[in-house]
């Protein structure tokens, strides 16, 4: 890669995606880091790391630095940042801008470390945007127009509604209820249930195989392996839908009535706007089945899954150096640096 000139960064909490203007997606790894607990060396980043999770002994730890939403690890997120910055640009000559999108619940301390991280990464000048402005760029809507759209944002830690017009964030909110938590909730739900204990890993998957927020048409089911906490011996057992779909009734409704309190927040004109352009989801906790139907019968909006539900805010970051001098609102705190 010779000449790098603009990189847009979607730093999520469950992966790190980079997207080139030119190039697309150049970049989609897990936003995991393994360190050494004894002398805090940082051993992989990124997939590698992610292999470690769950099976990691004593001395190795494999974590996620931006776990809900909040920085938890600021020198993890850095060594990070900094990894996937590197690996893009390789020994590229030309300083390259930075547009990066940082989870919504990080403070301004926390904002100032990541833009710093990436100066010292060789970033020349980083922009940090709002995550419902990128997603909304990325997902191919015109934002500049004084029309209303409403995004709703599941990532890993946190789930972001936000109302956009004129290329600001009119009304918004952020709730700690996302893929993790569906996660937690099915680890829960198959304790209580079968007295089974199951890794995170392996909740994730029954939730992407057969979870659900609706129900099927025709039951599904999915083995699993775990751990008896009875016997302490292994054993199989076989998870149906509709015990997922019970599993995340609780963290559905949360979502749903967030969704309720930014409605009845927004304008009534844009209110207007977003019954007839409809609600659009983002971030991969949006695939779940079954949300848009909820979110229709619980709101009478039309709710649509992007084309690139994971994809979205990272390509609306490459995006935004198109329309930089509009996104005023956008860019929370452009920043130089040498
Ligand atoms: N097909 C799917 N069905 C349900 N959840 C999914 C699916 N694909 C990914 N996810 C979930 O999406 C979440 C990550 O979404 P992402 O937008 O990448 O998060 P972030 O922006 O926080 O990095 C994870 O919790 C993951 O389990
Ligand atoms: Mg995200």
């Amino acid at each position: 890669m010779a000449s790098v000139v603009d990189i847009g960064i979607d730093l999520g909490t469950a992966s790190v995606i980079v997207c080139l203007k030119d190039e697309g997606i150049v970049l989609e790894e897990p936003s995991v880091v393994a360190i050494n607990t004894a002398t805090k060396e940082v051993l992989s980043v990124g997939d590698e790391a992610y292999k470690m999770i769950g099976r990691t002994p004593d001395k190795i730890r494999a974590v996620r630095p931006l776990e809900d939403g909040v920085i938890s690890d600021y020198e993890l997120t850095e060594k990070m940042i900094k990894y996937f910055i590197r690996k893009v640009c390789g020994r590229n000559v030309i300083k390259p801008r930075i547009c990066l999108c940082v989870p919504s619940g990080i403070t301004d301390v926390e904002s100032r470390a990541v833009v710093e991280a990436a100066a010292a990464a060789g970033a020349r000048k980083v922009f940090l945007i709002e995550e419902p402005v990128a997603a909304a760029l990325g997902a191919g809507i015109d934002i500049s127009k004084p029309c209303g759209h409403m995004i709703l944002d599941i990532g890993g830690g946190t789930a972001d509604i936000a109302v956009i017009s004129l290329n600001g964030i009119v009304v918004k909110t952020s709730i700690k209820i996302a893929g993790n938590a569906f996660d937690a909730a099915i680890i829960r739900a198959i304790r209580d249930n079968h007295q089974l204990l199951i890794g995170e890993k392996m909740a994730e998957t029954l939730k992407r195989e057969i979870g659900t927020v609706y129900g099927f048409e025709t039951e599904k089911t999915y083995d699993i392996k775990g751990r008896n906490l009875i016997t302490g011996l292994p054993q199989k057992i076989t998870v149906t839908s509709t015990e997922i779909k019970e599993a995340l009734e609780e963290n559905t409704l949360q979502i749903l009535s967030a969704l309720h309190s930014v409605i009845e927040r927004t304008p009534p004109e844009l209110v207007g706007d977003i019954h007839t352009n409809g609600i659009l989801m983002t971030g991969g906790g949006s695939m779940i089945h079954g949300l848009d139907k909820r979110i229709e019968e619980a709101t009478k909006i039309k709710a649509r899954l992007a084309e690139q539900p994971i994809e979205s805010v990272a390509l609306g970051t490459a995006l935004s150096f198109s329309s930089i001098d509009d996104l005023a609102d956008g860019f929370t705190s452009p920043a130089t640096y040498k």
